[in-house]
């Protein structure tokens, strides 16, 4: 009897929160996580080799996990306990290979990014720990709420996030495959849906990869396809926070890590060096580092990537991110997107850097962002586009909220869901 009233009331309250849409009159959606957003699995072969006998244990494996030997390197939460950490670490970090100018695994390490398609692996990033490792599982209740349903209008596009993509003319394996995912589960989810254009929404460095797609495909692809790009939190040129990852380490907010441990991994990352910033956006002349030594603005990147002891990413850098940054990839897709941003969070803008090096962490100085992403770069677009009549864009700023705060915060929450049910209830072509 209980169960049976819960349900009602359940129904009742789904019929009172849906009035606006039925699931059928919804445009497709589409989620597309940010760095670190979404669950990775890792299987180690014969070829991994490590001093320390614990990186041969898969982790903890739980009693729903199959007896494979597939295991979940992002997230799990015995990488903060530091010889872990050091595992993780390992089995984490990317090579660049100049042979090939492409980046792989290491060696004995196969990765795999778990449900594509679904938004299962972004809404929490372990699935045991849901209360403290929830990522977008708000905005995907929020959404539940208007009446998008998992695996029916509603999809997740999770990727290997350490993977970026490069200029024309170089390779990206594992970048440029997710894009042709993307670009496949697109199309698939407008076929299922009455053949109606998706609504693609990202969060972070997802909506650089969705910019990339859009420009990388026809026009007549993205009007037939693409009903509207929603990119929360986008951080168009980069950040300074980047910068000090590549100096000093950085632990993404988790917290108790040494972020010395992490360094070595983190630069190896071809996402991290897509994110450095960007001299178009951030200018030659604004000083984003000063040590007792020297100043680096965002122009001399190669310079500082060799000042920090990590030359190897000098070249790739050059020949690979440089002309994408710079040429590429802020180009006006001609369909319709609206940026999201949260602002009045204290940024790290500039980095200063004493007599012990790059080893200890510096003294910042803040400015104006969403406390990962500098103003200037989550405004990019509207100032690159300002004069472009084909592109309509529209900037929702939220004050205080910050970079991922973004996707839990309850005014966010209102203003994004808002802003998907107006976008559903404007008829399609009336864009173009
Ligand atoms: C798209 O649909 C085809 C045909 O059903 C299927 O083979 C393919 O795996 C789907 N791709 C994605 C990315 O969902
Ligand atoms: C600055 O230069 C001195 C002398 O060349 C060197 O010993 C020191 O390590 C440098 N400091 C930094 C922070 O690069």
């Amino acid at each position: 009897m209980k169960g049976l009233k819960i349900l009602l009331v359940l129904i009742d309250m789904a019929l009172t929160l849906c009035a606006c849409h039925s699931s059928a009159a919804l445009h497709p959606l589409i989620l597309v996580p940010g760095n670190g957003g979404n669950q990775l699995e890792a299987r180690l072969t014969g070829a991994f080799k490590s001093s320390s006998l614990l990186c041969y244990q898969p982790f903890l494996h739980h009693k729903e996990e199959d007896k494979s030997d597939w295991f979940r390197l992002w997230f799990d939460p015995k990488i903060l306990l530091s010889p872990f950490t050091r595992c993780f670490a390992q089995q984490m970090t990317l090579y660049y290979d100049p042979d090939k100018d492409d980046y792989h695994n290491g060696p004995g390490v196969e990765t795999r990014v778990p449900f594509f398609g679904s938004t299962q692996s972004l809404a929490y990033l372990d699935p045991n720990l849901k209360h403290i490792t929830s990522y977008m599982a708000n905005l995907v209740k929020s959404l539940e709420q208007i009446g998008y349903i998992d695996g029916v209008n509603l999809f997740g596009a999770p990727y290997d996030f350490r993977y970026g993509l490069a200029a024309e003319g170089h390779p990206s394996f594992v970048g440029s495959r997710f894009l042709h995912d993307l670009k496949e589960l697109i199309e698939n989810a407008s076929a299922t849906n009455g053949g109606k254009p998706v609504i693609i929404m990202s969060h972070s460095l997802g909506g650089l990869f969705v910019l990339n797609l859009l420009n990388r495909n026809p026009l007549s692809w993205r009007r037939r396809y693409v009903k509207h790009f929603v990119a929360l939190s986008a951080p168009w040129g980069g950040t300074v926070e980047e910068i000090l990852t590549f100096a000093s380490g950085y632990t993404l907010r988790v917290p108790f890590i040494d972020p010395l441990l992490v360094r070595e991994e983190q630069r190896t990352s071809e996402s991290n060096l897509w994110l450095l910033p960007s001299p178009k956006i951030f200018g030659q002349m604004k000083l984003l580092v000063i040590t007792q030594n020297a100043t680096y603005s965002a122009s001399d990147i190669p310079r500082f990537l060799e000042d920090i002891g990590f030359p190897q990413g000098v070249q790739p850098y050059k020949s690979r991110i440089l002309p994408l940054i710079e040429h590429e990839q802020l180009i006006a897709p001609e369909v319709a997107v609206t940026c999201i941003i949260g602002y009045g969070v204290e940024t790290p803008e500039t980095l200063f850097y004493g007599s012990e090096g790059f080893d200890k962490q510096p003294e910042v100085v803040y400015g104006d962002g969403d406390g990962t992403v500098n103003m200037v770069s989550l405004l990019a677009v509207e100032a690159k586009w300002a004069d472009t009549a084909e592109q309509p864009l529209k900037v929702i700023r939220i004050p205080g909220v910050s970079h991922t705060g973004i996707l839990n915060d309850i005014v966010a929450l209102e203003k994004i869901i808002t802003e998907i049910s107006d976008i559903n209830s404007v008829v399609t072509g009336s864009v173009a």
